[in-house]
């Protein structure tokens, strides 16, 4: 026999599991029969026909023919790691979820990832990073599914489709991969000027990180702590790299395309193979969950929005630390399943449209990705609770589930109350109140403002970060073949800021519209003089 294999999760060794793990002494079929020869088919006389009764090569060919799965609709391209999340015990006082304890360690599997290109997409791109993380708590498992970006392109979950449709590459010919540089992105963020806080953030640096160790992770929604006395705060989650935030310019993103497209996987994996294990801070900003869930007259429900620091500081509630690569990729960073419906008690959702949406989306692609119901059985998706759900069956079932009567209550099958007694830490559904009229598909007027916080993020920029962005909208617009979409985008940009739009229509050789909304009067920056005509735009 081989040697033994440790599952991903650290489970099932010693198990059957191990014999199939491809590290014996001879090579065998599929069903453990030891092989003579896997290099030649079997023919009828040297040069006759294959034969049919080849079952060897029968086997080896259609399990290769099926060794590929779909790629994730989004986040196809990602690298992931393992690691360890230690709790600081200064979120104790407000969820009573056991991960936040203090000193309390909890294993964990970061998976960061590129939203628009497919699997083999470079890892340099203009684009969001995924930052999802899976924490494996005792009390059942949480995933944190974020990213680089605080904020989203759209206030309501059923958008979806249509944000990815437009920044896929077109179906006539599937061009471009980049997720900014064509007519349907910028037609879909000029109509839909919710967006624009997300697109300024991906046109400024933030857009092309240095390396996944030195971004930081945001949980964009606002979700609801809940305390072990039942109260209940609003808090925003951050995750601060300790290496601190770092990107690429344009021209660097173009070489490290060019020469190593696996550049952000391989210096993820290169890091923690030399013992420099990244490290995150996971901090919180808190708010009274007030009934109406606003913060300074920011809607807290509305993920387009953040708060800013300066009037809500992040506060540290634990380290991240990465410490372990991958041993097989496919089983384990494709085959993981993050889904922000795997909650834990002390830690629930809010009504925010977007994450309520999302809490569908993940479990119901999975089904398809993963070929089936059962992906949690799948050993980097095995959660380190113990479980006893009444699910069974289905598509590449792996469990022999124990008893004959998976139904509750139950007086036939033995013990398992179906209620948990509160001393058992339940997970418990907070009882938010919500609006008497069920039947709305409008969002409040609070998500009306598209604008103002685009405008503080690009004013929050240093000179030369302006002078970036400013040059990744002409060029990215320069992309496009539609005249009236720039035209579009320049409207947009002059509701933002009108320096900036000045600086971008003179690169595109265009005039700048008016603002058609009041914008309050700063002095243009310095750094937009700079932008002109610098790239080849044809
Ligand atoms: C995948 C983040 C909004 C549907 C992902 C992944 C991340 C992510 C990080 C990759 C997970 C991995 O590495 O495996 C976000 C964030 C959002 C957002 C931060 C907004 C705040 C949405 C919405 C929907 C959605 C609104 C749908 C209504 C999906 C789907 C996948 C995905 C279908 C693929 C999952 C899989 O195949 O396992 N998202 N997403 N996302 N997201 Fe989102």
């Amino acid at each position: 026999s081989g040697p033994a294999t440790v599952s991903p999760t650290g489970q099932e060794t010693g198990t059957p599991q191990e014999k199939m793990a491809q590290g014996g002494e001879f090579l065998t079929t599929a069903h453990g029969a030891r092989l003579k020869d896997s290099d030649h088919s079997l023919r009828a006389g040297p040069r006759g026909p294959a034969l049919l009764q080849d079952h060897h090569f029968r086997e080896k060919i259609s399990h290769f023919d099926h060794e590929r799965i779909p790629e994730r609709v989004v986040h196809a391209r990602g690298a992931g790691a393992h690691g360890v999340f230690r709790g600081y015990g200064t979120a104790s006082r407000i969820s009573r979820a056991g991960v936040f304890a203090q000193d309390k360690e909890t294993e964990v599997f970061v998976r960061f990832s590129t939203v628009v290109g497919s699997r083999g997409s470079t890892d340099l791109a203009r684009d969001t990073r995924g930052f999802a993380t899976k924490f494996y708590t005792d009390e059942g498992t949480w995933d944190l599914v974020g990213n680089n970006i605080p904020v989203f392109f759209i206030q309501d979950a059923i958008k979806f489709p249509d944000v990815v449709h437009a920044v896929k590459p077109h179906p006539d010919r599937e061009i471009p991969q980049a997720q900014s540089a064509h007519d349907t992105f910028w037609d879909f963020v000029s109509l839909h000027t919710e967006a624009q806080h997300h697109t300024m953030w991906n046109m400024a640096d933030r857009g092309i990180p240095r390396s996944y160790r030195m971004m930081e992770g945001f949980g964009i929604h606002t979700f609801r702590l809940i305390a072990e006395d039942g109260s209940t705060v609003l808090v925003k989650f951050h995750w601060k790299p300790k290496l601190g935030v770092h990107s690429v310019t344009w021209e660097e993103a173009q070489l490290i395309s060019g020469a190593d497209p696996d550049f952000h996987r391989r210096d993820l994996a290169d890091a923690i193979e030399a013992g420099a294990f990244p490290e995150w801070e996971l901090g919180v900003q808190v708010f009274e969950d007030t009934e109406d869930q606003m913060f300074a007259g920011i809607d807290l429900l509305d993920p387009t929005k953040i708060v800013p620091e300066e009037l809500v500081p992040v506060e540290p509630v634990g380290l991240m630390t990465l410490t372990k690569n991958t041993s097989n990729y496919f089983a384990e960073t494709e085959q993981v399943a993050f889904n922000p419906n795997n909650l834990v008690p002390g830690i629930d959702v809010t009504n925010d449209p977007l994450l309520q949406g999302r809490l569908f989306s993940y479990l119901d692609t999975q089904i398809t990705r993963l070929g089936g119901p059962n992906w949690n059985q799948l050993p980097i998706n095995r959660p380190h609770a113990d479980v006893n759900d009444m699910l069974r069956d289905g598509m590449h079932q792996t469990a022999v589930h124990a008893g004959v009567a998976p139904y509750r209550p139950n007086s036939l099958d033995g013990g398992n109350p179906f209620e948990t007694p509160d001393g058992d830490r339940p997970f418990i559904d907070h009882p938010a109140p919500v609006a008497a009229s069920v039947k709305e598909r409008a969002l409040p007027a609070t998500f009306d403002d598209h604008f103002s916080q685009a405008r503080l993020f690009f004013h929050s920029l240093s000179e030369v970060e302006k002078e970036h962005t400013a040059q990744a909208y002409t060029f990215e617009l320069g992309k496009c073949y539609e005249q009236a979409v720039r035209e579009r985008q320049l409207r947009a940009l002059a509701n933002i800021d009108p320096a900036l739009c000045q600086a971008v229509a003179d690169g595109l050789g265009m005039p700048a519209p008016k603002p058609s909304l009041d914008v309050p009067e700063v002095t243009p920056s310095p750094a937009l003089s700079q932008v002109g005509r610098t790239w080849p735009l044809d």
